[in-house]
């Protein structure tokens, strides 16, 4: 983080709204926009948020479903304890972490993912393990989803992003490419969501 970066962050409108309504990062408007588009979250759904500190998402995906519904969150860092969130510290990609988020539901009415690598400043390394990132949530959200259920995944665009569509799209209705007003225009980040899965039978 340098001085500059530091400065920028603190004159965006986002960073100051997350600061003066009590939420734990500018992320949350991302989900809170895509949300007010596509009704992503009701009460009482059972939500599963991957990379989700500091937990801006998840305090979000809470006032939205609930005391009846359920947040689970998942990050390979540490992340602040939220109330009514339950935190799994892991990895998405090791099989532990797969275990545990079914020993707390088997069946998600969303899997919502906000996952960044750490970023090694060249374009297509990142946007390689942005892409493997996604491809594991995808993998995921097919294993803990319940039917009609939805999934938001972000990932860094690029000419690969059509093959995981076309992947994925086959279990949903629709598939969408969403870019919410407070995901920084330059930066190369999208979101997919994929809405309304019809499960996992083989034809
Ligand atoms: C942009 S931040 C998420 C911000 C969050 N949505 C919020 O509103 O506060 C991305 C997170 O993804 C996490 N992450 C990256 N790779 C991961 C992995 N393989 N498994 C779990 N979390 C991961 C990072 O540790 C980081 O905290």
């Amino acid at each position: 983080m340098t001085k500059e970066w530091i400065r920028q962050r603190k004159k965006d409108p986002y960073y100051r709204k997350a600061k003066s309504e009590g939420y734990r990062s500018r992320a949350t408007y991302k989900i809170k926009q895509m949300d007010e588009r596509v009704r992503l979250l009701k009460k009482g759904y059972r939500v599963l948020d991957l990379g989700v500190s500091p937990g801006g998402w998840s305090q979000y995906a809470r006032e939205r479903v609930g005391e009846t519904g359920l947040v689970v969150a998942v990050d390979i860092i540490p992340m602040p304890s939220l109330e009514g969130v339950t935190f799994i510290r892991g990895d998405i990609e090791h099989p532990s972490v797969r275990e545990k988020i079914l020993e707390c539901s088997t069946e998600y009415d969303i899997v919502m993912s906000d996952i960044s690598p750490s970023l090694s400043g060249n374009r297509t390394l990142d946007r390689g393990r942005s892409l493997g990132l996604a491809w594991s949530v995808m993998d995921l959200s097919l294993s803990v989803l319940k039917k009609r259920g939805n999934v938001v995944v972000k990932l860094f665009q690029g000419d690969e992003v059509g093959e995981l569509k076309k992947e994925f799209s086959k279990y949903f209705w629709r598939v969408e490419n969403h870019k919410p007003l407070s995901s920084l225009k330059k930066s190369i980040e999208i979101y997919l969501i994929f809405r309304g899965f019809y499960g996992c039978q083989e034809d």
